[in-house]
């Protein structure tokens, strides 16, 4: 079997709160393998977001390593480790979080310009055609509809051709078509690129088309159940 792209030991996460320590994730271990489609499933409050997001070395451990593509992600500084994710992960937020002061083409070419890319306008614009977005690439975000704003988020997570594809809740703010347009997309180019699929998502259908499941439970790993 081929190395883990990302490999998580013993990771906790706690938080200061008026009545003393949270713990919001308790000692957590797992490893995601190239290709691989995962859902993490689990109520409300479990802890997914926090876990999604120090995954991506958005947020910080208390305790344990994340391991991205053989580097121990936060034994970097800051700059390494943002340089790292820039390279090998995409996320895509709940919220899309694009700059409302770029229009959707230059949302995308934005990865690309931070890597050097000369090619950046090509290959934002051949993304953007792929989500079925080529005649919106000079809308502002609040010019578009939320389905678009998701759509757009997506090709800027997908047009460095990450990895890893990281994604919260990807449908959980769209109507059922778009939500199921978005969700073929994102399979689409899991098998086209060979992009890691780590989605969290609230949908029992969504969850049954990865390949496993990881249930997390009041912040500890329930099970790992393969589909
Ligand atoms: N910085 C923080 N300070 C205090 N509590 C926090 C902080 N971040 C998260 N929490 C708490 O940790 C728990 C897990 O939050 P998280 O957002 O990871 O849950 P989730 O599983 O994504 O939930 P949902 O399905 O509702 O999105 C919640 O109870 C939340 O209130
Ligand atoms: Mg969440």
């Amino acid at each position: 079997m081929s190395d883990p792209i990302i490999s998580v030991q013993r990771l906790s996460k706690q938080v200061a709160d008026s009545t003393g320590t949270l713990t919001i994730l308790h000692d957590i271990d797992f490893a995601l393998f190239p290709r691989e489609t995962v859902a993490i499933v689990g109520a409300s409050g479990s802890g997914k977001s926090t876990l999604l997001a120090i995954l991506a070395g958005l947020d910080t451990p208390t305790a344990g390593t994340v391991t991205l593509a053989g580097t121990d992600l936060f034994a970097l500084d800051e700059d390494e480790r943002a340089a790292l994710r820039a390279r090998q992960v995409g996320f895509v937020f709940q919220n899309f979080q694009l700059l409302g002061h770029l229009t959707a083409l230059e949302n995308v070419m934005l990865p690309l310009e931070l890597m050097g890319r000369r090619d950046a306008r090509a290959a934002a614009t051949e993304m953007l055609q792929r989500v079925g977005l080529s005649e919106r690439l000079g809308h502002y975000p609040k010019l578009l509809s939320g389905g678009e704003q998701q759509r757009v988020a997506l090709a800027r997570a997908f047009v460095v051709r990450p990895a890893v594809l990281l994604a919260d809740e990807p449908t959980g703010s769209l109507d059922f078509a778009t939500g199921a347009k978005v969700m073929e997309l994102m399979f689409d180019l899991n098998r086209e690129a060979g992009t890691t699929l780590v989605l969290v998502t609230h949908d029992p259908q969504i969850a049954a088309r990865c390949e496993r499941q990881l249930r997390i439970e009041a912040g500890r790993l329930a099970q790992a159940l393969a589909a």
